[in-house]
């Protein structure tokens, strides 16, 4: 009855100035090139509802919320996120492409800030309807290069001088992101692939291109 077949969903992560935003935007050029309608997103935001919440969570001290209450404003941004944006969009055959999902929340609210790994999944889980990245970019790097390049990041609208609530936070949190990233896609190497984004900008865009050609595209 139906034809139309279903679009993917796939997310950029990783820490502060990793590439996400950049590769995103390049991801979604290559796709077009092969034809594809590609919606680019964001977390958190992504939706009008969300994009306010956003507000909350990148502005301001970096204590200003108890990891749950944190994880509970992401989870209610990625509903509200889901359900108006990226659903709608995957039925209608577009391919989705999140710069940060789900996995941001169990790095950071759960690596970084120590809450359980269960309560957040199961908030994820909620949150998301269930919905899985068909194929998750982590773009590794150094903390102290993410960090560097992070002042000069590519979404530069007027206000993202002021979202720096989290690059804020002390060096060993940024670590434990790190190698809590690398062990979330450790844990799921068959959604998620990991980038040395210490490379080129053109090597790294190359070498996403090769993993969504290989396990998407033409698997
Ligand atoms: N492979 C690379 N080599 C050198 N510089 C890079 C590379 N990739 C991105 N950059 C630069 O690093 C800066 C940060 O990149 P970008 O904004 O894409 O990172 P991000 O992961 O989205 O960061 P944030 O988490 O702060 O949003 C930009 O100035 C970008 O041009
Ligand atoms: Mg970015």
């Amino acid at each position: 009855m139906n034809a139309l077949a279903r679009g993917k969903l796939i997310t950029f992560e990783g820490g502060e100035g990793a590439g996400k935003s950049t590769h995103a935007k390049r991801l979604a050029k290559f796709l077009e090139g092969r034809g594809l309608d590609v919606t680019r997103t964001r977390e958190p935001g992504g939706s009008e509802g969300a994009e306010e919440i956003r507000r909350l969570l990148v502005e301001g001290a970096p204590g200003r919320w108890t990891p749950l209450t944190e994880t509970f404003l992401y989870a209610a941004a990625r509903a509200d996120h889901v359900a108006r944006l990226v659903e709608p969009a995957l039925a209608a055959g577009r391919w989705v492409i999140s710069d940060r999902f789900t996995d941001s929340t169990l790095a950071y609210q759960g690596y970084g800030h120590g809450l359980d790994a269960a309560t957040i999944e199961t908030v994820n889980a909620l949150a998301a309807g269930g919905l899985m990245p068909d194929l998750t970019v982590l773009l590794d790097l150094p903390v102290d290069e993410g960090l560097a390049r992070a002042g000069k990041r590519a979404d530069d609208g007027p206000l993202a001088g002021r979202e720096d609530r989290y690059e804020r936070m002390d060096r060993a949190f940024h670590q434990r992101l790190r190698d809590g990233f690398r062990a979330i896609a450790a844990a799921d190497t068959a959604r998620c692939v990991v980038i040395d984004a210490t490379r080129p900008v053109d090597d790294v865009a190359a070498a996403i291109a090769a993993a969504v050609t290989e396990r998407l595209l033409d698997p």
